[in-house]
């Protein structure tokens, strides 16, 4: 693994990409099947695994990509973004311009990655973008992401239905916490190479239908979202991997098998190792993450007692994947 800025080159912008490569692309937009996430294919899973592998970076830093204007990124900030998403499925940025951005530049970012339909949980704020930051009453109250506590790995919404799977995140820090906070970052894709080079009927496990389930929702005794049912591994209609995962035992129901209680087992190790692939990136203000709802987790912190330096994340969630980063041969 080398911790160099990735270079567009070797990863493979649109503009570069050979004709096999864009052949390859439309084929398996066609037909998912193809996709070397499925179980069967042995040999584009090879062909993609060490591409993927090849140059993966090392540190969550050289996926940072320094902006002028949320608003309308330069061309060459625009593709570097995309080039690290497309090789790791996330990116980091920093906006220099000493302005602080508010929820309609976050949504304007998003917009310049294909990133259009946002997911209006029952947290929301009335825009759909959720202000993440220590709620002591109220609807909030009760969930972890509105506490100062620690967040254990988890894709964001796991829990909503098939239809509604969370595709992309951005996250974008208006105030860090006075201490802790940070967060770990690890690329589903890589996760998923893990498993499958373990053992390949990890992968057929966790792509059954039932694998995992959660629980009704239950506020305050009434449902707020019904039981549900699905797979951790799944392929979309354009052969990219998609992942639900939560390392919580309460309220995860897993299917009762030796091969998924093995993988789910190994999933665990692999999250509490010390495996270079886990990035660890504390996000300052005016920095955010553009990503493809890969795998994270966050520490407790401490905020400050001055009310104006209380921790404060914007989190918008798509139901859209970055427009441009789909798996490719
Ligand atoms: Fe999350």
């Amino acid at each position: 693994m080398g911790s160099e800025i990735l270079p567009e080159l070797e990863i493979g912008s649109r503009a570069c990409r050979t004709k096999i490569g864009f052949t390859m692309f439309s084929v398996i937009q066609n037909n998912p099947a193809l996709s070397p996430f499925a179980p069967a294919n042995h040999q584009a899973y090879a062909q993609w695994r060490e591409q993927k592998l090849r140059h993966y970076p090392s540190a969550a830093e050289a996926l940072r990509v320094d902006i002028s204007n949320p608003l309308g990124l330069l061309p060459a900030e625009h593709a570097q973004i995309l080039t690290n998403i497309r090789k790791t499925n996330l990116a980091l940025y920093r906006i220099t311009d000493p302005v602080s951005a508010d929820k309609q530049a976050i949504r304007d970012l998003g917009r310049q990655f294909g990133l259009e339909h946002l997911d209006s949980n029952i947290c929301a704020d009335e825009d759909s973008i959720t202000s993440l930051r220590v709620v002591e009453s109220g609807r909030h109250k009760g969930y972890i992401p509105y506490s100062n506590r620690r967040l254990s790995w988890h894709t964001d919404g796991y829990y909503n239905p098939l239809d509604k799977q969370i595709r992309a995140i951005v996250m974008h820090c208006v105030i860090p916490a006075q201490d802790g906070g940070i967060n770990m970052y690890l690329d589903h894709e890589i996760l998923y190479l893990y498993l499958r080079d373990r053992d390949p009927a990890y992968i057929s496990a966790l792509m059954r239908p039932d694998v995992m389930t959660i629980p009704p929702n239950v506020e305050d005794g009434d449902e707020v979202g019904g039981e549900q049912r699905g797979p951790v591994c799944s392929i979309d209609t354009t052969g990219n991997l998609h992942m639900r995962y939560s390392a919580r035992t309460r309220n995860i129901r897993w299917r009762d098998d030796a091969v998924t209680a093995k993988a789910v087992e190994y999933m665990s190790e692999l999250l509490n190792s010390d495996m270079p692939y886990l990035l660890r990136y504390h996000l300052q203000a005016n920095e955010g993450v553009i990503c493809n709802n890969v795998l994270h987790n966050r520490t407790a912190f401490t905020d400050s007692d001055d009310p104006a330096k209380k921790r404060l994340l914007y989190r918008a969630r798509y139901f859209d994947r970055v427009q441009g980063a789909d798996v490719t041969l």
